[in-house]
């Protein structure tokens, strides 16, 4: 088989759907399981899903048809999306902002999907559940300052990324996600249901759903609402990009693209409304934050009727979803290396997984061994996830923005996106050409202002 791919010109999905499933699988991910309700509930509650809601169809949604557009005409990967029309411009640095920006993101994502995957197994051979004599507190910080589980775990995770992706675009990354993402929906819809049979639960579904009024347009909201809505999605680190590089030409790119939002925004409420009804129907804080899938839930998980069962399903769900997202990240730079060398896809995957693990270490141990290195304030892990969120995804989005938008001519641009002739391809162009960068690039500002 591998003989027969040499041969092709290039990798392709076998089917759309397995191209859907597989980019909406690097969307959903840990961002969607506790960081939109958490920061939802933060943010007013129902009044923050209409300006999330906002957020995703005038600034994500354009983007993610940007993207989509900019890897199908490229046809390769994200250095060569960026540097197709002008191959000596400083555009061809573009591209590589994006690998690089993905083995970071990999390198701590990787951690958090790794403790996970611990809680995943432990609630499977019930030893998370014989752990709760002292309170999960204790449990979950003594597990993060051990100086070798969290590298454990991280190395597992990324070890198992490292293997779908050897597989190969059509035999790995879209045949683990075809599995997966079927799973995982099911997974959230079931638990979400059961979640809303608990006494008490009504208070979980108001505090999600009612709007506080009060708060809805402060630029802080807007700001929380734009910055999730580039995480959750996973725009502006190319992943798109390098995706729709394996497109076959007929595909219709605003479809996926709406497939991609719609079905990303669903899986992140559907998942707070497994969450949220649990936490309240056993008066528990619902905005612990990250503390909240790995101290609050297995207290819940221990209390509830057939509570081992949803804390198996939880965490099952959690590394799943971490797994789909961290084969996107990897796919990136595996697909640039792949084009520019005579490496093996199996190298490359190997080689990119060992540089995510290194560059990971020192977020592992930044909860103990480590914990004294402080960058702005911050520990080595919240240094980087906040960097991440608040700077190197928004400035990868203004990047597609300033390319597809101004680099491009217009009508190049728009029939990239398979949108011409229509008032569609006029608004998704002045969406992509002005409000998403201007939006974003006053979310950096504000940030900024902050420090
Ligand atoms: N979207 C993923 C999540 O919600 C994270 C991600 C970010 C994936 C950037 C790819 C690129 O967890």
């Amino acid at each position: 088989m591998s003989a027969d791919r040499q041969q092709l010109p290039r990798e392709q999905w076998g089917t759309d759907t397995g191209f859907i499933l597989a980019t909406i699988g690097s969307a959903v991910g840990i961002g969607n399981i506790w960081r939109f309700s958490y920061v939802a509930g933060e943010n007013g509650g129902g009044a923050f899903l209409i300006v999330y809601g906002l957020s995703v169809l005038l600034v994500g949604l354009p983007i993610v048809i940007g993207e989509l557009a900019l890897g199908r005409r490229g046809a390769a990967d994200a250095v060569v999306a960026f540097a197709k029309d002008a191959p000596r411009s400083a555009w061809r640095y573009a591209g590589w902002v994006s690998v690089l920006g993905c083995v970071l993101i990999l390198s701590f994502y990787a951690v958090v999907a790794g403790w996970a995957l611990k809680y995943f197994l432990g609630a499977v051979s019930g030893a998370l559940w014989q752990a709760a004599g002292a309170g999960y507190g204790g449990y979950f910080r003594e597990f993060i300052a051990d100086p070798v589980a969290p590298l454990f775990w991280q190395c597992v995770m990324l070890a198992l990324t490292v293997f779908v992706v050897a597989g190969g675009v059509r035999a790995g990354i879209e045949v683990a996600n075809r599995v997966l993402m079927p799973l995982l929906a099911f997974c959230v819809i079931v638990l979400a249901i059961y979640s809303a049979t608990l006494p008490g639960s009504a208070k979980g579904w108001q505090f999600l759903l009612s709007p506080d009024w009060d708060s809805i347009l402060t630029g802080q909201v807007v700001v929380a609402a734009i910055g999730q809505a580039f995480f959750s999605l996973g725009i502006g680190m190319a992943v798109f990009i390098t995706y729709a590089g394996y497109l076959a030409p007929e595909t219709r790119i605003p479809r996926a693209a709406v497939a991609i939002a719609a079905g990303d925004t669903l899986f992140a409420l559907i998942a707070g409304l497994a969450i949220f009804p649990a936490v309240f129907a056993f008066g528990m804080n619902p905005a612990a934050g990250p503390e909240l899938a790995f101290i609050t839930l297995p207290q819940i998980f221990l209390a509830m009727p057939y509570g081992h069962i949803f804390g198996i399903a939880f965490f099952g769900l959690l590394s799943a979803a971490a797994l789909t997202s961290m084969m996107s990240l990897l796919e990136v730079p595996v697909a640039s290396v792949l084009h520019r060398s005579r490496i093996t896809r199996r190298r490359a995957a190997i080689l990119m997984g060992v540089a995510a693990f290194v560059l990971g270490i020192p977020s592992a141990l930044s909860f103990g061994v480590l914990s004294d290195v402080r960058i702005s304030g911050d520990g080595v892990f919240d240094f980087i996830n906040r960097a991440v969120s608040n700077y190197l995804l928004p400035l990868g989005g203004i990047l597609v923005c300033l390319y597809v938008g101004w680099f491009l001519r217009r009508a190049d641009a728009v029939s990239a996106a398979g949108l011409s002739g229509g008032v569609t391809g006029v608004i998704w162009y002045w969406l992509v050409r002005l409000v998403a960068p201007v939006m974003v690039f006053l979310v950096i500002l504000d940030t900024v202002g902050e420090l």
